[in-house]
């Protein structure tokens, strides 16, 4: 009998946390829908702009437009996203971007011209930026330490499986060429992505810093696998709270070793953009049509991309915490700077044939698996490990405002550089500064696989160079 007693008990508490845990985990793989919405909204584009142009007349400037005004929409969102869930709580911003999701949605299906099309667009993008920063803030503050890495990747696996879901939904609507419909289907998963928002509890953290205890631990009693854990956590909370005076601008302004991991942040994702992915990812189809393919064919061309692009992130999530960042960083900037070499040469040498147009295909699902191996994924990753605690929201805050604004830049340029450079000559560019990401990588990135955070924050606070943050 001795032991029956402690070995049931053992038996209830696993069961408890294993309930907890997987309350903590529906609660933020709801919260990532988010990201499915981010990666709905910037994929749905692709396969809607050829019969836009073709219905507005839209010049390659308006064309530009269309495409990158949500993405200054998305950077002005990021901007003000971190004081909105400060105020309103991080549900309480989701659930304004979904608001915002709804009626960009709606302006987008029925704009009876190219500027109100671009207004929803607009808010669309503010809803976007608002949503992509509050929501893996908020994943980040409900799961259980051990599942936050796995949490916040598949946040990213949402984005792409997004992006896919658009351009499987367009190639199907392509066929009468129906794009009101294309944008117009969104307002789908705006409305379930609204509701269940009003279902997610607020986030502890942020109970805390309205001063509101009681509901803080009583989200925590929900989600943590008994009342110790709980307590332990909100002590926690309290603690760090009570030492962020000298945080976000405060630390960047006095601290010489912060605003290096800001500015490495910063040049990681101005060099995602530069690799070209949105480039090709809102612009696919016109890529196509460029090597020949008919209008349909080029649609289904471009899911394809978005499939590989899915796909691809997995494997990236998978291998990470094996393979390690750089190494995986690395062979991306190589792949994708070949891939585009060689995009450019098939597009400059490689005439009209059935062969050139498979060629072509090949190439550009190679540049694709290329960026979701490592530059898209892992800077994201890399973003937020290099950041101290006392500066992560700021740190995160820049790293992803820079994200967005060079989005919107290099996806209002890209029609542009067509037009003035040639197809071919754009993606030699791109070939190019894939090259640069190669040296800046080899130079200043760390290692941070299987480091702990507070080993890089402490190396960062002791002035050690950035390449050797993680040693
Ligand atoms: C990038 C986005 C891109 C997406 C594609 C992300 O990492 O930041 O700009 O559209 O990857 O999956």
């Amino acid at each position: 009998m001795v032991g029956v007693t402690p070995a049931s008990q053992n038996k209830e508490a696993s069961a408890g946390e294993q309930n907890a845990t997987g309350r903590a985990t529906i609660l933020g793989i709801l919260a990532a829908l988010s990201g499915l919405m981010f990666g709905l909204d910037t994929g749905v584009v692709a396969g809607a702009l050829p019969f836009i142009s073709m219905d507005f007349h839209a010049s390659a400037v308006l064309q530009g437009w269309i495409v990158s005004s949500m993405m200054a929409g998305a950077a002005v969102g990021a901007m003000f996203a971190g004081r909105i869930s400060v105020s309103f709580g991080r549900t309480g911003a989701m659930l304004g971007a979904g608001i915002l999701f709804l009626i960009g949605t709606l302006f987008c299906a029925f704009a009876p011209s190219v500027v109100l099309l671009v207004t929803g667009r607009v808010l669309l993008g503010l809803a976007v930026g608002v949503a992509a920063f509050a929501a893996p803030l908020y994943i980040s503050e409900i799961t259980v330490e051990s599942a936050r890495g796995a949490m916040i990747s598949l946040y990213q696996l949402m984005v792409s499986l997004g992006i896919f879901l658009a351009f499987i939904s367009d190639s199907f609507l392509s066929e009468g060429g129906h794009w009101r419909w294309m944008l117009g289907i969104m307002a789908v998963p705006a409305v379930l992505f609204l509701i269940v928002v009003l279902i997610l509890p607020h986030s502890p953290r942020w109970l805390m810093m309205r001063g509101d205890k009681d509901r803080a631990r009583k989200v925590l009693r929900l989600l943590r696998s008994d009342e110790e854990v709980a307590e332990a956590e909100l002590a926690d909370i309290h603690a760090r709270l009570e030492k962020s005076s000298d945080a976000g601008f405060g630390l960047f302004r006095s601290n010489r070793n912060f605003r290096r991991s800001v500015f490495l942040g910063i040049v990681l994702q101005i060099m995602q953009q530069l690799s070209g992915i949105n480039a090709l990812l809102y612009y696919a189809p016109r890529v196509f049509e460029a090597a020949h393919f008919g209008t349909n064919a080029s649609v289904w061309a471009t899911t394809l991309v978005g499939l590989t692009n899915m796909v691809f992130t997995g494997v990236a999530i998978m291998f990470a915490d094996r393979w390690g960042r750089r190494p995986l960083l690395l062979t991306s900037c190589v792949v994708v700077g070949l891939a585009l070499l060689g995009v450019g040469g098939v597009l400059a040498f490689g005439g009209q044939g059935m062969t050139t147009a498979i060629l072509l295909c090949g190439l550009i699902l190679m540049f694709v698996a290329g960026f979701a191996i490592g530059e898209g994924p892992l800077v994201w990753a890399l973003c937020s490990e290099v950041q101290p605690t006392r500066g992560r929201d700021f740190g995160i805050g820049c790293s992803t405002v820079t994200n967005w604004t060079a989005n919107w830049v290099i996806s209002s340029l890209f029609p542009l550089m067509m037009l003035a450079m040639g197809a071919s000559w754009t993606f030699i560019l791109f070939a190019v500064l894939n090259g640069v990401f190669l040296l800046i990588t080899l130079g200043f990135v760390p290692e941070t696989k299987g480091v702990s955070l507070e080993k890089i924050e402490s190396n960062l606070f002791a002035g050690v160079s950035l390449r050797r943050l993680g040693e």
